[in-house]
């Protein structure tokens, strides 16, 4: 059985469909921890659970690093086989991406590469594109840069706003974010070789 620590920010709507299909006996990973940089009102949804939580508050911490360190030694308690960004607003560290990776993967509400970052909705609709997506992938030291492990097209419609588009991203990415965690967890997605892959891709480029 695959252990996941999920981390969040905010409303943790996609923790929530996870934490619904690991409530299933046949799914092959249960969540052992939820943790957030602040008190973030999906905590709730893991309580509801009876799942343990914990905050490293983000603002009582003097740089990333420290942060960062605090985040990876809470997770070390866990001991979780995978670390799911699901909304975590936050830039991880390089030591704690170094320390994870490539067990750790996000979900991010755009087709990556297109529209890395905080704002991936408001960035595609600030663009004009006839369609965005959502994606999940492998954390790496960059912005929203590591491999992808599934994406899929969402349509941009006319009169959508930042809340329309992101709440038609939402449920893509719930069943992407599930799909890509039951696949780890069976086996047939190889992390580490698909991180291995792409490191080798990327140094024979020209
Ligand atoms: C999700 O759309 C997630 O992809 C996004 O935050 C939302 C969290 O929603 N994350 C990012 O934009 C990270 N760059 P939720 O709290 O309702 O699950």
């Amino acid at each position: 059985m695959l252990t996941v620590a999920v981390l969040i920010s905010g409303t943790g709507s996609n923790l929530r469909a996870l934490l619904d299909a690991a409530a299933d006996p046949e799914f092959p990973a249960r969540i052992v921890v939820v943790g957030a940089d602040r008190e973030a009102e999906g905590f709730a949804h893991a309580e509801e659970y009876g799942i343990p939580t914990f905050m490293v508050p983000w603002a009582m911490f003097a740089s990333r690093e420290e942060w960062g360190a605090e985040l990876a030694a809470q997770l070390r308690v866990w001991r979780p086989d995978l670390v799911v960004l699901s909304g975590l607003m936050r830039l991880l560290p390089a030591t704690l991406v170094d320390e994870r990776s490539p067990r750790i993967i996000n979900t991010h509400p755009a087709y990556l590469p297109e529209f890395p970052g905080a704002h991936g909705v408001r960035d595609a609709l600030a663009a004009g594109v006839e369609q965005t997506g959502a994606s999940v992938i492998i954390v790496d030291n960059g912005v929203d840069s590591g491999p992808i492990l599934a994406q899929e097209r969402v349509p941009v419609l006319a009169g959508d706003d930042e809340h329309a588009l992101h709440e038609r991203i939402k449920p893509v990415e719930r069943r992407l974010l599930i799909d890509v965690v039951r696949r780890v967890a069976s086996g047939e997605l190889d992390l580490a070789q698909i991180a291995s892959r792409a490191a080798g891709a990327e140094a024979s480029a020209p």
